[in-house]
């Protein structure tokens, strides 16, 4: 097993490249099933939910090349089959959009329930009203979904729910649909405008992405022979920008798009830290404690619930006391235990937490719980005083290239050390 090892009482200091996004790469590598031809896809970030998704493409009869860590063209003129691996599309959250895709592409799609952060309940009720509604049967079986269209035909789809995962994957099964399909009550987050620009680029016809109505003109075809870089990952620089803060350190984020952080920006301006922004980079330093602050999280444009844990760390040693209300899961705070065994003056109740700022972080043995707890867990860990150790990294593997050494290179201590499973 392996776990991260970080000597604290760090500033952090320097530049920092942000990778392509996550939660845009885990959608765009499916909706690549939906194109009749070769495309190539750069700026992925090289993480653990990348390289499954590319493996399960495979499985699918896809023919994936790699050019490098970031780079990977895909064939997809040969899918041979609509089954995803049972054991593959467990592993992670995003697995769900292989139903839209082979579902637009094959008319039918069999998926395992999908697995990756415990957050809470995490129900895909809006993905399966949307597959209904264009003309789709869906039952779950034995932990499999199995959606099954004779054909499918635009129509008009409201979301009950503001859904990232609900609002991609009714459009990747409405691209080839027949006719138009409107979908109300969309999410807006940079990831969902990524994905329909990649298909646009492929030949689909999506309108109104980044706003709360999405048309698409259904198309006969995605015929691919183009290249797609993806967006820069909006949830990392966030996270680097509150080490930052949290270190009282300065930190140039570089390879970033500053209006996707507009939110957090503005909280850490009220918090007291100087934030210089520029085309595409931005600039966070201060050498004070934070001020306290208050954070509910919302959908995009709202602040982002991927990024309340890491600034949980930096509230834990603001001037004051904050209050976090978690808008979007019911299980976002299981960090907050392990930040109080560093010493952190935490209370947690259901959806909210309050926290009673601490001047300082101690050393300790930490469980990255969920991905962005891990993130949250390894700021606090360069924080604070002595030696702490992270296990469960896995998770953080998840989703971010090369944290530690992005973490070394700003000048942190931090070792990833495998230790024999004692049981
Ligand atoms: C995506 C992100 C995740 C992020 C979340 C919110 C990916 C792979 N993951 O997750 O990192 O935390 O957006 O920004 O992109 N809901 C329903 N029914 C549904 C779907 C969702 O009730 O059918 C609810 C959820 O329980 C949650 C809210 O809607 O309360 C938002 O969920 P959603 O935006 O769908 O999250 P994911 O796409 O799973």
């Amino acid at each position: 097993m392996e776990k991260l090892v970080i000597k604290g009482g760090t500033r952090l200091n320097g530049d920092v490249v942000i990778s392509g996004a996550k939660n845009a790469a885990v959608a765009l590598l499916p909706a690549t099933l939906l194109v009749d031809g070769i495309c190539t896809i750069n700026n992925l970030p090289y993480i653990s939910d990348v390289k499954i998704s590319c493996k399960i493409l495979e499985e699918l009869g896809a023919k994936v090349t790699w050019n490098g860590n970031n780079e990977v063209t895909i064939d997809s003129r040969n899918i041979e089959s609509s089954a995803a691996p049972i054991d593959m599309t467990s592993k992670f959250r995003a697995s769900y959009y292989l139903i839209g895709a082979l579902l637009g592409r094959c008319k039918s799609a069999v998926v395992g329930l999908p697995g990756g952060c415990n957050l809470g309940a995490r129900p895909i009720d809006q993905h399966i009203k949307g597959f209904e509604l264009l003309g789709a049967t869906v039952e779950v079986i034995e932990g499999k979904i199995n959606a099954t269209a004779k054909k499918l035909v635009g129509t008009s789809i409201y979301l009950d729910k503001v859904s990232v995962g609900a609002t991609i994957n009714v459009m990747l099964a409405s691209v080839l649909a027949e006719g138009t399909t409107i979908i109300e009550n969309v999410a807006k987050e940079p990831h969902v405008v990524d994905v329909a620009n990649f298909l646009n680029a492929m030949g689909a016809d999506i309108r109104g992405a980044g706003t709360d109505l999405i048309k698409i003109n259904g198309v006969k075809k995605l015929c691919g022979n183009s290249t797609y870089s993806v967006v820069p990952d909006q949830i990392e620089a966030g996270t680097f920008m509150l080490a930052a803060v949290a270190t009282k350190g300065d930190i140039t984020v570089k390879n970033c798009i500053p209006e996707h952080l507009d939110c957090l920006t503005a909280k850490l301006i009220e918090m007291g830290v100087n934030i210089d922004i520029n085309n595409d980079s931005i600039r966070v330093y201060t050498n004070k404690r934070p001020n306290k602050a208050n954070i509910i999280t919302m959908p995009y444009p709202g602040y982002p619930t991927d990024l309340q844990p890491q600034i949980g760390v930096a509230l834990s040693l603001a001037e004051g006391t904050s209050i976090i209300n978690e808008g979007i899961w019911d299980s976002r705070f299981q960090y907050t235990a392990e930040l109080n065994k560093m010493g952190a003056n935490i209370i947690n109740q259901g959806k909210s937490a309050v926290f009673e700022g601490v001047e300082e972080l101690y050393g300790s043995f930490v469980e990255a719980t969920d991905l962005r707890a891990g993130a949250a867990l390894i700021i606090a860990g360069i924080v604070a005083n002595g030696e702490t150790s992270i296990t469960n990294i896995y998770h953080i593997d998840r989703g971010y290239e090369n944290i530690e050494e992005k973490f070394r290179k700003l000048g942190a201590n931090i070792q990833r050390v495998v230790e024999e499973d004692i049981f």
